[in-house]
């Protein structure tokens, strides 16, 4: 029995975070992919790539542009209009897509 409920609860914490991951896909497809790109390489040669950036990091920056800590016209005015959960889903998004990397 114990056994089945810890599983009930691993199940719904992956949902969960799959669901804010789709969520977070689907906000930075709208507000994020003109500069960003769709997914996360920039297409902008000024804008940094955000793919497989930790979670962390993507959150905490776009509070600093939200708060004015982190000075930039474009970013400021961008996260002014997010909220604390729609950070924390593009936050999920960003971090999760998968990156290789290859020296020269
Ligand atoms: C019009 C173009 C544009 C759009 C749209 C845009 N950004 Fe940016 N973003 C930039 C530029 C340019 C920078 C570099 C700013 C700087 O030097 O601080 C930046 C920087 C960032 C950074 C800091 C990355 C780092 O390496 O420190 C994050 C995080 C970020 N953007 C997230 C987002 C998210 C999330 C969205 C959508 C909600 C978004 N941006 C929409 C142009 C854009």
């Amino acid at each position: 029995m114990k056994k089945i409920f810890i599983l009930f609860l691993l199940c719904t914490a992956f949902h969960s975070y799959a669901d804010e991951v789709d969520a977070g896909r689907a906000k930075a497809e709208a507000a994020c992919s003109l500069c960003h790109g769709r997914i996360g390489v920039a297409t902008l040669p000024n804008a940094p790539n955000l793919a497989g950036q930790q979670a962390i990091y993507v959150s905490e920056q776009l509070r600093n542009y939200r708060s004015g800590k982190r000075q930039n016209e474009v970013m400021n005015m961008i996260a002014k209009q997010l909220t604390d959960s729609e950070i924390a889903q593009i936050s999920a998004w960003f971090s999760s897509i998968k990156v290789a990397v290859e020296a020269p």
